[in-house]
């Protein structure tokens, strides 16, 4: 950074645009992990859909969570509106799965605990960082994921997963990173709001991919969609 980029705070929108693209080149990195590499024959969108109504609980509670301790009128009810948005795709992938011949009602997303993401995420409570992390990174990285997601169904012919993800799902999470962006550029205006944001975006990147890895090693999880 040069010493005139340091004698004034960026605005709200060239802060976005910044952190969008320092974003960027991890959100790529993570779609090419989750493409990488020959699927394993055991991989079937059953068992992704499973690993989906995972996050999509995660991505509901964490919103609900903050909701009730978030300030800004415009905030609480973008996550209340994330809410209801993440609870309705648990609802249609649960109903997907009865389609694909699973009992939905038996599959507690729960097991095996909350994701290290999860805690991260609960414990932030600056609502800038929030926004940066869960809205407009965490939803990036949804988008992501669940494009090569949609890419894995295809390849299976599974098109009816395929166009719930293209048609349903993925225009919400789009809407929410599209507020994640609005919210940001109002609220991280100062110097300090854009640093917690940057470096909860960043956590998040990084937590992201932890999680990612560490299913594709222990089992052999790769092509997951995100919330
Ligand atoms: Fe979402
Ligand atoms: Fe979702």
């Amino acid at each position: 950074m040069t010493t005139t980029e340091n004698a004034r705070t960026l605005t709200g929108e060239e802060f976005v645009a910044e952190l969008d693209g320092e974003n960027r080149a991890a959100l790529e990195r993570l779609g090419q992990l989750s493409a990488a590499g020959d699927a394993p024959e055991t991989l079937t969108v059953e068992r992704l859909l499973q690993v989906a109504l995972k996050n999509e609980l995660e991505a509901a509670e964490v919103a609900a969570l903050w909701m009730g301790t978030t300030t800004e009128l415009d905030v609480k009810l973008a996550f209340a509106r994330q809410v209801g948005d993440e609870a309705k795709h648990y609802r249609l992938i649960s109903e997907r799965l009865a389609r694909l011949g699973a009992d939905a009602s038996r599959i507690d997303p729960r097991e095996g605990g909350y994701s290290p993401l999860f805690e991260y995420l609960r414990a932030l409570q600056s609502t800038t960082a929030r926004v940066a992390a869960g809205q407009f990174t965490r939803e990036a990285v949804a988008l992501v994921r669940n494009q090569a997601f949609i890419e894995f169904c295809e390849s299976r012919g599974d098109l009816e997963t395929a166009a719930l993800y293209r048609e349903q799902i993925q225009p919400d999470e789009r809407h929410h990173h599209e507020l994640g962006r609005v919210l940001l550029a109002r609220y991280g205006v100062t110097a300090d709001e854009q640093s917690v944001a940057r470096q909860a975006a960043a956590r998040t990147l990084e937590l992201a991919e932890e999680i990612q890895e560490m299913a594709r090693l222990k089992a052999g999880i790769s092509r997951a969609p995100g919330c």
